[in-house]
């Protein structure tokens, strides 16, 4: 009889130490959400493991910048010193910003330091790179969420944008992840399969779906088109006329009206405290500050909280960006405008 209740006493030993690593993360990260609240101190933060790409997906603003920056992976100490810094108030972290963040080898041990660290950690990939091992190595490094931009159900779809990809070798990888996600029972990462609405793929938003759904991923995500204002005007026309869906719910731009679109709804800036460290260290004040032209400082040499307490900086977030007084902001795609999210599981 002892020896039949060995195994289900483990068992229940394990859930209940699951539960309670459940419970413990929780509560510190209610606890963050609070203190950050209380003190106006960035809840959510993203970070630029990469800088570089092994993709140039024709619509994409962010690999472009790469051209004027350098290109680096953040290392693994670097990142240690942000997340010291951040990780006491901040409680969410994203991988993501101008690069490929699975690039840099490092990123399972960044996500194992800053989950220790209870952040809940998520990562947008173009999952190129989710060998099989890699999906492993991202199992295990207890990754909270994963956004695959996939924008495509079929491979003539998926190569008219995520050029240089490959879309079989895409979806043989998430397939695995799930799979292998399934099999030890592992509740995350969520797995969520996104697109960018294009006229390339708007015809395929139901296969889409269906794709997802075969896949077991946990959700999909239908998002807007972003048209990036900086320099090269033969990219903001094309996109306008050959990639923009504007009559379309989760478009956040009217049709191109003379030489540029315009966006359907301004209101404030929903994002004027989510910085961006990227992959020098540089504190960029949102996502859509690519080139860093508004940056404040740099993480590696100061304490984030002696960057982000500057008076300066504290006018900046609270007027110009909050009321979206920078060029950036006349195209940039937060708004009130909704999202399609899909829960599938
Ligand atoms: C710049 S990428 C960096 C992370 C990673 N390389 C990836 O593709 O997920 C971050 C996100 O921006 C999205 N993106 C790229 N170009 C876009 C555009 N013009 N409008 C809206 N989103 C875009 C990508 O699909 C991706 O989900
Ligand atoms: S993979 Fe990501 S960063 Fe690279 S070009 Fe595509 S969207 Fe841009
Ligand atoms: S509205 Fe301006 S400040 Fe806010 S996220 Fe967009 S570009 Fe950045």
């Amino acid at each position: 009889m002892k020896n039949i209740m060995k195994p289900f006493s483990r068992r229940l030993k394990k859930l209940g130490y699951f539960r309670r690593k459940g419970i413990i993360k929780s509560v510190a990260i209610a606890k963050k959400h609070i203190f950050s609240m209380i003190k106006g101190y960035p809840n959510s933060i993203m970070v630029e493991a990469s800088s570089k790409c092994n993709l140039t997906c024709s619509m994409c603003w962010a690999y472009r910048a790469s051209e004027y920056r350098k290109n680096t992976f953040l290392n693994i100490q670097d990142f240690k010193k942000i997340i010291n810094d951040l990780s006491p108030f901040c409680s969410k972290l994203f991988f993501s910003f101008c690069g490929e963040p699975l690039m840099n080898n490092d990123i399972y041990d960044m996500i194992k330091y800053s989950e220790k660290r209870n952040m809940i950690v998520g990562l947008s990939t173009n999952a190129t790179l989710l060998t099989k091992s890699n999906a492993i190595k991202l199992l295990e490094s207890h990754l909270d969420e994963l956004v695959v931009s996939l924008d495509a159900a079929s491979k003539k779809t998926y190569d008219s944008m995520r050029v240089g990809g490959d879309f079989d070798k895409v979806i043989s990888g998430v397939e695995f992840l799930i799979n292998e996600k399934k099999r030890r029972r592992l509740s995350s990462p969520k797995v969520i399969l996104q697109m960018i609405l294009t006229q390339k793929n708007e015809a395929e938003v139901n296969e889409f779906i269906r794709l997802a759904r075969e896949l077991r991923a946990d959700a999909v995500t239908i998002k807007s088109l972003f048209i990036d204002h900086h320099g090269d005007n033969d990219y903001q026309k094309i996109l306008a006329d050959e990639y923009l869906v504007a009559n379309h719910i989760v478009s956040r731009y009217d049709k191109w009206q003379g030489d540029q679109v315009k966006l359907k709804k301004m209101g404030t800036c929903p994002n004027n405290k989510s910085p961006i460290i990227n992959s020098d260290g540089d504190v960029c004040v949102c996502c859509f500050d690519i080139f860093g032209e508004y940056k404040q400082g740099n993480t590696l040499k100061e304490h984030f909280l002696d960057i982000w307490n500057r008076s300066d900086y504290q006018k900046f977030r609270d007027d110009t960006m909050l009321n979206r007084k920078l060029p950036i902001c006349q195209f940039c795609v937060y708004s009130d405008v909704p999202e399609i999210n899909i829960p599938l599981a």
